[in-house]
C-alpha cells in the first residue's frame, strides 16, 4: 500500500496553476507506483473553513455554506478535466470528518493536553493566526504578508505543543526521510530553535468567527482552521471511524503501512504547519514515530521571479491553458519544466517549445515510423525479422538503460528527470531511423527482414515508451494502445516490461499521430 495525500486547496479562491500542479504531481507519483506494482491510494480534497471564507462569502452576500458549495465544485471539475484520479475526497465540512475532529479534541483533552487560558497577543486577521516574535522579519517588524495586526485579549483553548517539542526535534533529526527533500529540515529546526516554549492556539471564540467545527466540551468556540484542516489526512482515512460510515479501514491504510504515508505541500506550509503542528498533534495523539507521515515539499511556480498574486493580476488559469494546448500538454509541463523541491518560472514559450520538441517532434516522430511505416511496409503485420546486428543490440541497451534511469528517478518523486531519461530513448530510436534508413532499404525485396527488423525497434520501443509515460499522459497512451492493437497495455507494470512484448506476426491497428505541433495563430496586423 502506498498512501499519498496533497494539501487540501482554501476554498476562498478559485484554482491556479501552483495548485494545478501540486495535483498533477500526486497524480503522477499514484500512477507511477500502481506501475510499480503497488496498491496506491490518492487522498485530497478542499479546505472549507477558516476566517478568510467567512469574509469572502460575505463580500459577495452569501452564505459561506453556499459560497463553499460553488468554489468546491471549481475544484473539483479541474481535477477532473486534468485527469487528476484520486480514490478519497476530503471536504472539511462534511459531518464524518467533523466528528472525528471533535472526538480527537477530547481525546486530547482528557490526556491533558489541552487547556484554556486568557491571553492577550497580536492578532493577525488576515493570516487568522495570533503572532509571536519569530513571526517579525528582519526589521523587527510584521511584513506586509500579515496584513492589518491588531492586540486581540481573549479566553481560548490551547494545545501544549511546547510540551513536545524535544520529542519533535530528535524525531527529525533521527528520521532522515521525514522531510523530503532534506534541505527543508532546517527550515523546521531553526523555527524549533525561535521558539521552543509556544503552545497552539487552537480555537476562536463564535463572537469572532461561527464558521468552524464548535468545540465538542465549549460550545462557545470554533476549532482554529489549521487543526481542523490537517485532521483530514486521517479523518478521510478512517481515524475512529465506524466502518458503516464507508471510510477506508484506517489500520490498512495508515497504521499497517510498509512505508510511512507521503503527504505532499507546498514549502509555504512546512513551517509551522505540516512540520511542526501536525507530527507533534499526531505524536500526542498517541502515533508511533514509524507512523508519522513523510512530507514531500514542493516549491512554487512562479511568474517571471514574481509570485503569483490576485494583486499583480499574473495569475494563470488551468483550465484556459488545457483549453487552448490541451490536458496532456498541461500535465506534461507542469512535471517536466521544474525541478521537484524547487521553484520554477511558468513560461508559456517553454510549454510550447517542449511539447514540440519532446513530444510532437521526438516521440511524435518515432510513433509514426513505428505505425505509419509498418502500416506502409510490411502491410500493418510486426515482424521479429532477421539476425541482430550491433545497431539493434544498442538500441536494446538504450531502453533498459532509459528505464533503469527513469525508474531511479520516479522512485525519488523526480519527474522531470524521468521524463528526460525516456527520452533520450526516443532520441536514439529516432538516430537509429536515420543510420538504418529504412525508407531507402524498402525499396529492394532482398531487405525485407531487416526492415521488419528495424520497423520492430521502433515499435517495441514505443510499447515501451507508452507504458513508462502513461502516468504523465493516461490518455495518449491509451490512444497509443489502440493503434499498437494492444489494449492489455494500459494495464501493464514495469514488471511486464522485458524486450518482445509485440509477438512475432502481430497486426497493428490503424495509426493517427497522437502530437499535434502546437502552432499558434499569427496575430493578425
Ligand atoms: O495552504 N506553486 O491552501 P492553499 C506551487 N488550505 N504550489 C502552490 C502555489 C504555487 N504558486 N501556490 C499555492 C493551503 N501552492 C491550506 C492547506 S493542508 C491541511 C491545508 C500550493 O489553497 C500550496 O503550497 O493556499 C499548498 O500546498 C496548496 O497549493 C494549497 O494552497
Ligand atoms: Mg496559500
Amino acid at each position: 500500500m502506498f498512501f499519498l495525500t496533497t494539501a487540501i486547496d482554501y476554498t476562498n479562491g478559485s484554482p491556479h496553476i501552483g495548485h494545478a500542479y501540486e495535483k498533477v504531481l500526486a497524480d503522477v507519483i499514484a500512477r507511477y507506483r500502481r506501475l510499480r506494482g503497488d496498491d496506491a491510494y490518492f487522498l485530497t480534497g478542499v479546505d472549507q473553513h477558516g476566517q478568510k471564507v467567512q469574509q469572502t462569502a460575505e463580500k459577495e452576500g452569501v452564505s459561506p455554506a453556499e459560497f463553499v458549495e460553488r468554489t468546491t465544485k471549481k475544484f473539483s471539475a479541474l481535477w477532473e478535466k486534468l485527469g487528476v484520479q484520486y480514490d478519497g475526497w476530503a471536504e472539511t465540512t462534511n459531518d464524518l470528518h467533523k466528528d472525528c475532529v471533535r472526538k480527537i479534541l477530547t481525546d486530547l483533552k482528557e490526556k491533558g493536553q489541552l487547556y484554556k487560558k486568557a491571553k492577550k497577543d497580536l492578532y493577525s486577521v488576515r493570516q487568522e493566526q495570533f503572532l509571536t516574535d519569530r513571526d517579525r522579519n528582519e526589521q523587527g517588524e510584521f511584513g506586509p504578508e500579515w496584513g492589518e495586526v491588531v492586540e486581540i485579549e481573549e479566553e481560548n483553548w490551547y494545545f501544549k505543543l511546547s510540551a513536545h517539542a524535544d520529542w519533535l526535534k530528535n524525531f527529525i533529526e533521527t528520521t532522515p526521510d521525514f522531510i523530503e527533500p532534506a534541505f527543508r529540515k532546517s527550515e523546521v529546526l531553526n523555527a524549533l530553535e525561535r521558539s521552543p516554549g509556544l503552545d497552539l492556539c487552537i480555537s476562536r471564540p463564535k463572537s469572532r468567527l461561527r464558521w468552524g467545527i464548535e468545540f465538542p466540551f465549549d460550545p462557545d468556540y470554533v476549532t482554529y482552521v489549521w487543526f481542523d484542516a490537517l485532521i483530514n489526512y486521517i479523518s478521510f482515512a478512517g481515524y475512529l471511524a465506524d466502518p458503516s460510515t464507508g471510510l477506508p479501514n484506517f489500520d490498512q491504510l495508515w497504521a499497517k503501512n510498509d512505508r510511512r504515508p507521503v503527504h505532499i505541500i507546498g514549502k509555504d506550509i512546512l513551517v509551522p504547519a505540516h512540520g511542526i503542528y501536525w507530527p507533534t498533534m499526531l505524536h500526542a495523539m498517541g502515533f508511533a514515530d514509524d507512523k508519522i507521515p513523510q512530507l514531500l515539499v514542493h516549491g512554487w511556480w512562479n511568474i517571471r521571479g514574481e509570485k503569483m498574486s490576485k494583486s499583480i493580476g499574473n495569475i494563470v488559469d488551468p483550465n484556459e491553458l488545457a483549453d487552448k494546448f490541451g490536458v496532456e500538454a498541461v500535465r506534461y509541463y507542469l512535471v517536466r519544466d521544474i525541478v521537484t523541491g524547487k521553484d520554477s518560472d511558468f513560461d508559456l514559450d517553454r510549454l510550447i517549445m517542449l511539447f514540440n520538441t519532446e513530444l510532437a517532434n521526438e516521440l511524435g516522430n518515432l510513433c509514426n515510423r513505428a505505425l505509419n511505416m509498418s502500416q506502409r511496409f510490411t502491410g500493418g503485420i510486426l515482424h521479429h525479422g532477421g539476425p541482430l546486428q550491433d545497431e539493434d543490440l544498442a538500441l536494446q541497451k538504450s531502453l533498459v538503460d532509459s528505464i533503469a534511469a527513469y525508474q531511479a528517478a520516479m522512485d525519488d518523486y523526480d519527474i522531470s528527470k524521468g521524463l528526460e531519461a525516456l527520452n533520450r530513448h526516443v532520441v536514439h530510436c529516432n538516430g537509429y531511423a536515420e543510420r538504418q534508413k529504412p525508407w531507402e532499404l524498402n525499396k529492394n525485396p532482398e531487405n525485407k527482414d531487416r526492415v521488419s527488423t528495424i520497423l520492430y525497434h521502433f515499435a517495441e520501443s514505443v510499447v515501451h515508451i507508452a507504458v513508462l509515460i502513461s502516468p504523465v499522459l493516461p490518455e495518449i497512451t491509451a490512444k497509443l494502445a489502440e493503434q499498437l492493437n494492444l489494449p492489455g497495455l494500459t494495464g501493464f507494470q514495469l514488471d511486464d516490461l522485458k524486450w518482445g512484448i509485440l509477438p512475432d506476426g502481430h497486426e497493428i491497428g490503424k495509426p493517427k499521430p497522437v502530437f499535434p505541433r502546437i502552432v499558434l495563430e499569427e496575430p493578425k496586423a
